[in-house]
């Protein structure tokens, strides 16, 4: 090419590229400045009452995101099923209807059969051991098991181990046999009382008080922040102090949402939910004996304790529900649960 014409194709070729380079560098400018004028809104909605762990996660969550991002992001929290109960909250999250949500990890088995590993009755040992498993490499993959349907675990939240209560005093298995117990939407939770011949009802957190009061239902199981916060123990005579299973919790989003979070937003959200998570952990070991104090203070209820040989009874009428899970869950989970037993 003739060296002039070169000149002027190359000079008309500059002038193109900085164009280019100005309409894309403001196309850009403009996306981060739409979305910082345009506040993105997280919803986070759980069921349990802002006085319990997974209640002030949240709030510690809402309070976090204000301090680093201001007004960019907004986290509006949903306590006592107030937007969606659990039953509904994973597909209202599909749908782009609310962000966060931390159900129990009983109510996960429409999506995954592998957290039912967290409902095998006489599993783990003690908290400490529900910690190992979750913070260790097979508990940090279960956070993954949910990516297949459109879900990502950020985390757990811990609550507790879990009681029996009822209208008249439960000690060992056959006391339960033939009485009505609410349990949450997992089938292992229907094995475990079935294996004990009492019958279990799978029915909303929201309604538990109601059944209860009415005597709709004998008794039910959950952790003292719960049984207090809710004021279960007014309507329950008894409290047999079983520690039989647990109830955490793990925080999940939308991939789709997360994805789409701008790249600094994400960071700091991922941030923030990690202290807040490890803040509702700490709760949750202060609170779980200061909300047994409490029900014990209030006289309304009786808590027993059971001894070795009562418990023992227990674990024998449970222990079989294992293997009848055991292929859903993975013979190789449940030995990683097993070995988070020894510290
Ligand atoms: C919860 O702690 O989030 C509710 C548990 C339940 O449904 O029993």
């Amino acid at each position: 090419m003739h060296l002039k014409a070169f000149a002027k194709k190359s000079t008309r070729s500059t002038t193109l590229a900085a164009a280019i380079t100005l309409v894309a560098g403001s196309l850009l400018t403009s996306a981060a400045n739409l979305w910082a004028a345009t506040p993105i809104t997280v919803k986070f909605a759980h069921v349990v009452a802002e006085n319990t762990p997974k209640g002030k996660a949240a709030l510690r969550f809402q309070e976090l995101m204000h301090e680093r991002l201001g007004d960019k992001v907004k986290v509006e929290v949903y306590p006592n099923s107030q937007l969606f109960g659990d039953d509904k909250v994973l597909e209202a999250m599909l749908l782009g209807d609310v962000q966060i949500a931390a159900p129990s990890l009983s109510k996960f088995q429409k999506y995954t059969k592998q957290l039912q590993i967290f409902d095998l009755p006489f599993l783990f040992k003690d908290m400490a051991a529900v910690d190992r498993f979750q913070q260790g490499p097979v508990g940090q993959k279960l956070l993954t098991s949910l990516e297949r349907k459109g879900l990502m675990g950020l985390g757990y939240i811990h609550n507790g181990m879990k009681h029996l209560s009822a209208y008249d005093p439960i000690r060992v298995p056959a006391d339960a046999a033939g009485k009505k117990f609410r349990i949450q939407t997992s089938d292992v939770l229907a094995a475990q009382f079935e294996a004990v011949d009492a019958v279990p009802l799978k029915k909303p957190f929201s309604e538990v008080f109601t059944l209860l009061q009415t005597r709709a239902i004998d008794g039910t199981e959950n952790p003292w922040t719960n049984i207090y916060s809710k004021k279960f123990f007014e309507v329950q005579p008894y409290i047999t102090e079983t520690n039989h299973g647990l109830l955490d919790y793990m925080v999940v989003t939308s991939a789709r949402f997360w994805k789409k979070l701008p790249d600094e937003v994400r960071t700091e959200m991922k941030k923030a939910m990690d202290e807040a998570i490890a803040y509702g952990n700490q709760v949750a070991r202060e609170q779980e004996e200061k909300d047994r104090q409490l029900i014990i203070d209030s006289g309304v209820t009786q808590v027993i304790s059971i001894g070795e040989q009562e418990r023992a009874l227990w674990v024998e009428a449970m222990r079989p529900v294992w293997k009848e899970f055991e292929k859903e869950i993975g013979a190789d989970v449940i030995q990683a649960a097993l070995d988070a037993n020894q510290p």
